[in-house]
């Protein structure tokens, strides 16, 4: 079948390449891609969010399934845009509809619908302009650290976890006026939650389910989790502490009944739910969920996939997913994040990326790159994900390291230390 696939950073290439590999799979376009996704398929110039676009390029390519990357498309209807469409009829868009999507798109949504379904997570209350006074009485009550949540999506900015209860309060009411502009007209406030965080990535097609390995990503800009937040300096795959004991408790009290919560509200979902959860004493507690996959956790869960993935997708439309077998490779695998100098602050573009040719055993996928006639070029904070294989994670990381010392870009930085609490 032709694949378009939507989005345009590392998590796409590595859903590329793996897409690529796969026997069912003829025509790949990749809009808009990278100079990483060029080399598995076609780069098509789509902005993911122009859904008329979109179908002009599906129906004029005789597209058969379209696999969503970024999670803004799904907020914004993507997937209900093409049901509701004649032209785009049988056409298969991996991702939840609009509904589902909100268990990304609004925190507070997510917040109630664990509290519905029974599934362990952070107290909270959610308080609007209207209710700001019963807020900021809500947080002087709060012991601290105290965690504050814009409600919609905020390009993962939207989140403070604060020490003090006044500036808690001065950042709570900051949030109502507009700091992240609408995504803050709702805030949840929680508790915080001491533990160590990992990622589950579940497909599902709304009845059945299918959970892919489990990995670990390290967010903060600096070694040793310090610094700025970022979209993600590393991870890992599998992750150590996360035994069969966690997994079956993971499974029974947050897989489980998410996917009949999904049913029973009716939620159409037929794509990925990624739960980001923390272990606190021996227990999992979900931090957030998304409706896509992870990046930079895609970089190492896709390679780690034995399994079809296009077999696997397929089947979230065609009633068979119960019958698809998810093959995990027994290695480790770990990648690393060359990001541009300045990052997540400003940063420039547009630096001449040397060394690429010198990789040998590792998959280098692109996250910000282009292509500027035989030279490729920074064009964004995370620019390469430096993927390897190894017999444990630690093993996987030489191997990364050594890569990433083989490629240079003016301003390049990475972390040494992914895993460093592992
Ligand atoms: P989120 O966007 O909800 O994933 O939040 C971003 C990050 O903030 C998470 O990855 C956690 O590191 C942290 N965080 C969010 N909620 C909590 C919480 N209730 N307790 C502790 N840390 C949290
Ligand atoms: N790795 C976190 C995210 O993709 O949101």
């Amino acid at each position: 079948m032709n694949i378009l696939l939507l989005g345009s950073g590392g998590r796409e290439h590595a859903f590329a390449w793996k897409l690529s590999q796969s026997d069912l799979c003829d025509q790949l376009y990749i809009g808009p891609g990278n100079a990483g996704t060029a080399a598995h398929g076609t780069n098509v110039a789509l902005n993911p969010n122009d859904f008329p676009a979109v179908k002009q390029f599906v129906v004029g390519h005789d597209i058969q399934m379209v696999v969503v990357g970024p999670e803004e498309p799904l907020v914004r209807g993507i997937y209900d845009y093409f049901q509701s469409d004649e032209a785009l009829a049988g056409i298969q868009v991996v991702g939840p509809s609009a509904g589902g999507a909100q268990l990304e798109g609004s925190k507070a949504f997510a917040k109630a619908f664990m509290a519905e379904f029974d599934i362990p997570t952070a107290a909270y209350r959610e308080f609007t302009a209207e209710n700001k006074q019963e807020g900021l009485d809500y947080i002087a009550k709060q012991p601290t650290p105290i965690v504050l949540k814009a409600d919609g999506l905020a390009a993962g900015k939207g989140v403070l976890i604060l020490d003090n209860i006044a500036e808690a309060q001065a950042e709570f009411k900051a949030m109502l006026e507009g700091k992240f502009g609408a995504a803050g007209s709702t805030v949840v406030i929680e508790a915080f939650l001491s533990g160590i965080e990992f990622s589950v990535f579940v497909v599902t097609d709304g009845d059945h389910y299918k959970v892919l390995p489990v990995a670990k990503d390290y967010k903060r800009i600096g070694e040793g989790d310090t610094g700025l937040n970022t979209g993600g300096m590393g991870s890992v795959s599998p992750v150590p502490f996360v035994d069969e004991a966690l997994l079956k408790k993971v499974e029974e009290r947050i897989i489980k009944p998410t996917i009949q919560g999904i049913k029973q509200r009716n939620m159409t979902y037929q794509g990925f739910v990624f739960i980001g959860l923390i272990q606190v004493g021996n227990d999992p507690y979900v931090i957030e969920y998304n409706c896509r996959m992870g990046d930079p956790e895609t970089e190492v869960v896709l390679p780690r996939l034995k399994s079809d993935l296009v077999a696997l997708l397929a089947a979230l439309s065609n009633g068979k997913l119960s019958q698809i077998d998810i093959q995990e490779d027994r290695r480790a695998a770990s990648t690393i994040i060359l990001v541009s100098g300045g990052y997540p602050e400003a940063y420039e573009k547009g630096k001449a990326i040397h060394g690429l040719e010198k990789i040998t055993g590792s998959l280098v996928f692109h996250a910000g790159t282009r292509q500027d006639g035989d030279q490729v070029l920074t064009n964004g904070g995370r620019v390469l994900a430096v993927t390897s294989y190894g017999n444990d994670f630690q093993k996987a990381l030489a191997v990364s390291k050594t890569n990433a010392e083989k490629i240079n870009f003016e301003g390049k930085y990475y972390r040494k230390d992914i895993g460093f609490d592992l």
